[in-house]
């Protein structure tokens, strides 16, 4: 008889994007030229000056094991950064180094809840959230989003969603681009307080912003998990390295997860994520560039069909209504890339109820490749 595989990792959605972009390698293989709009990465490498850094712990780190929490370099850097640009006073202590932030959701989740507790989040929204909740227990709880809201929760849906434990909040969203201002973000910071509901606030795309300014639930709240990562702003995804900033009671038991689980984040890493803050002019050049790129796509994909978009505030996607065009967004994307060579993700990835009506564009490659990715798409619309 064949040993179980478990009931709740058969819960767990596979990545649609994943397909996409294993049909766009086919196609590569094949010999045509894919422009790919489905990635959610810099098409750029680690800043100059992190890369510096890596070469010279190379040559004079051993390259061990760290504390669980991360460098104490990192977190005291991390903790400035708060100063620096939120004007907020972190200390180091409650500044943990995590794996990407994608290893920050399980530590900020097992440290918040138990088995059974719900957790609300906007529906489209990021998938891994759900999933990691699912592969721990937790229910995820979809709160509906209009475009009128800003595909961002509300303190109205909160109040129609029953019991939960928590809120997961991602300003920049991917995919939608849009933000939380300030007063929203007071808001839903002072309902979860008043209903002891655990914030947790993705913070990713801080950094990457086109209108208005990105507000951090450390700003507003003393009680939010603040989840943030190297991954984007700082053009650093496959250097794996994030962090959270969480509140003194929680500093503990995160530790003793992490300790567990991993031991500690790649040092290699932590060194070069320490010098990559002293970056800023290069990787704000990257930021332009992406905002050229959103302009441009704005500009030209109306010729093509796609009019109604998100406001792409800020993070590096367009978050496109295509309900005019298709009922079966994943099949229609199957179909852009087979026959234009433009690869985007189907919304089925972010809206199990919606997303058959939408697609996610990403405008984080070259400038040349938007252009040439308009031509191709009013080509194949025409
Ligand atoms: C909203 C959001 N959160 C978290 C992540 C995870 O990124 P990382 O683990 O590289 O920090 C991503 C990746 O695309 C994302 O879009």
């Amino acid at each position: 008889m064949l040993p179980k595989v478990s009931r709740r990792s058969a819960s767990v959605d596979p990545f649609i994007v994943m397909d996409v972009m294993a049909a766009a390698a086919e196609k590569e293989a094949a010999g045509d030229t894919v422009i790919h709009l489905e990635v959610g990465q810099p098409s750029t490498p680690a800043p100059k000056a992190a890369l510096a850094a890596a070469h010279a712990a190379l040559d004079s780190d051993r390259i061990g094991y760290v504390a669980a929490l991360g460098m104490p370099a990192l977190r005291e850097r991390i903790a400035r950064h708060y100063r620096d640009i939120y004007r907020v006073e972190v200390s180091p202590e409650r500044v943990i180094v995590t794996t990407g932030s994608s290893s920050g959701f399980p530590l900020a989740f097992l440290a918040s809840f138990d088995a059974g507790d719900r957790v609300a989040l906007a529906a489209p929204g990021y998938p891994a959230y759900r999933n990691i909740l699912a592969a721990l227990n937790l229910e995820a709880v979809d709160l509906p989003t209009s475009a009128a809201d800003l595909f961002q929760p509300t303190v109205e849906a909160l109040e129609k969603a029953g019991r939960i434990d928590g809120l997961i909040v991602a300003s920049p969203s991917n995919p939608t681009g849009t933000m939380v201002g300030r007063a929203a973000m007071a808001k839903l910071a002072h309902w979860c307080d008043a209903k002891g509901v655990r914030l947790i606030s993705d913070e990713i795309y801080h950094g990457i912003v086109y209108e208005g300014e990105t507000v951090s639930a450390a700003e507003v709240s003393e009680t939010a998990i603040v989840v943030n990562s190297f991954s984007k702003y700082f053009s650093m995804t496959g250097w794996r390295v994030g962090w959270l900033v969480v509140p003194t009671d929680l500093v503990r038991p995160i530790e003793r997860l992490a300790q567990n689980f991993f031991i500690s984040v790649p040092t290699l890493s932590q060194h070069a994520a320490l010098a990559a803050f002293e970056s800023r002019e290069e990787l704000d050049g990257h930021v332009r560039r992406y905002r050229t790129n959103r302009d441009l796509l704005l500009a030209g994909l109306p010729a093509a069909g796609f009019t109604t978009f998100a406001p792409a505030e800020g993070a590096f996607y367009l978050y496109a209504d295509v309900a005019h065009l298709t009922n079966d967004s994943a099949e229609f994307c199957r179909r852009m890339l087979k026959e234009s060579g433009v690869a985007t993700t189907p919304g089925n990835d972010f809206d199990r109820a919606r997303g058959a009506g939408t697609l996610r564009i990403s405008f984080a490659g070259s400038t040349a490749a938007m252009e040439e990715a308009v031509r191709r798409l009013k080509a194949w619309r025409r």
